[in-house]
């Protein structure tokens, strides 16, 4: 057996949102000749036998530090992200166990919210920006700095929101909602809904979520999760849908109640002819 500092490989579950399987093939086939091209990692894909939309990929790390620096490189975050947007990648073995140790220090974050509620949590490792520029172009004044972290996907969206959901404020509908929103660079930031005693102030999970990543830096997004303790699934309110889609554009969005994912959708489905910048 060898010890967690000399593990070489990392396995994602990967699943195939529907009819996106050309697009995923593509998109894998071109991440795995880049990380073999630079010397990162060989990529070994399977298929799950029992579900013709998962797979199964393993990456062979050349060593710790080309995992690392693979993480880091711009290039493979750009395919990675568009894998993103056809898949589902959750990260079943971490060969980064140094990176994966922090991830997990991250995840868990409700002994420091619990202990000092004023405190902040500073989640970012290494600030290194994007050399490959903004996502969105033309007139965006919402230009920030590019925090990057971890591969996407390395946290359980939806665990992560219910456990958000633990610290709402829900004094007076005592409706309680927890949000996950997970980032490009696989940065989760979760949020809960706030009530007050005026009522109309009151701020949903998901915004609450968005504003906190935005104000951290964050500018670009995969998904979020939303959980509420119903049966039915609870979708993002009318305001929510317009915050999330003008600072996370089509986001996956994921729909779960306390023991059971219920729903997933795109955020353009949920907020058709929408407005935003583009039409100022
Ligand atoms: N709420 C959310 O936080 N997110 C949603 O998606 C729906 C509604 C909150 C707002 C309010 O605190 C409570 O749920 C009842 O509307």
């Amino acid at each position: 057996m060898s010890d967690s500092e000399s593990v070489r490989l990392s396995v994602a579950m990967i699943d195939v949102l529907d009819d996106r399987e050309g697009e995923f093939e593509a998109v894998h086939h071109e991440l795995t000749a880049l990380v073999a091209s630079k010397g990162y990692a060989n990529v070994d894909l399977f298929r799950d036998e029992a579900s013709s939309k998962r797979f199964y990929a393993v990456r062979r790390w050349t060593s710790l530090a080309a995992a690392e620096q693979c993480h880091g490189d711009g290039e493979v975050q750009e395919l990675t992200a568009r894998l993103h947007q056809v898949a589902r990648v959750t990260h079943v073995v971490n060969g980064l166990r140094r990176a994966d140790s922090l991830r997990l220090l991250m995840d868990d974050r409700r002994t420091l919210v619990e202990s000092d509620r004023r405190i902040g949590f500073d989640r970012r490792i290494k600030d290194v920006g994007r050399p490959e520029g903004d996502r969105r172009s033309g007139v965006d004044r919402r230009l920030g700095p590019r925090r990057l972290q971890a591969q996407p996907g390395a946290i359980d969206l939806v665990a992560a929101a219910r456990r958000a959901r633990e610290r709402a404020d829900a004094a007076f509908s005592h409706f309680k909602v927890g949000a996950a929103l997970e980032a490009l660079d696989g940065s989760v930031i979760v949020g809960c809904n706030i009530e007050n005693a005026t009522y109309g102030l009151t701020i949903c999970a998901e915004r609450v979520a968005m504003f906190k990543a935005l104000s951290e830096g964050h500018r670009a997004f995969t998904r979020v999760a939303v959980v509420a303790d119903t049966e039915s699934p609870t979708p993002p309110c009318g305001a929510c849908r317009q915050i999330l889609w003008e600072f996370g554009g089509d986001l996956e969005v994921v729909l779960a109640n306390l023991s059971e994912e219920k729903a997933h959708h795109r955020l353009k489905d949920l907020l058709p002819y929408p407005f935003d910048a583009r039409l100022l």
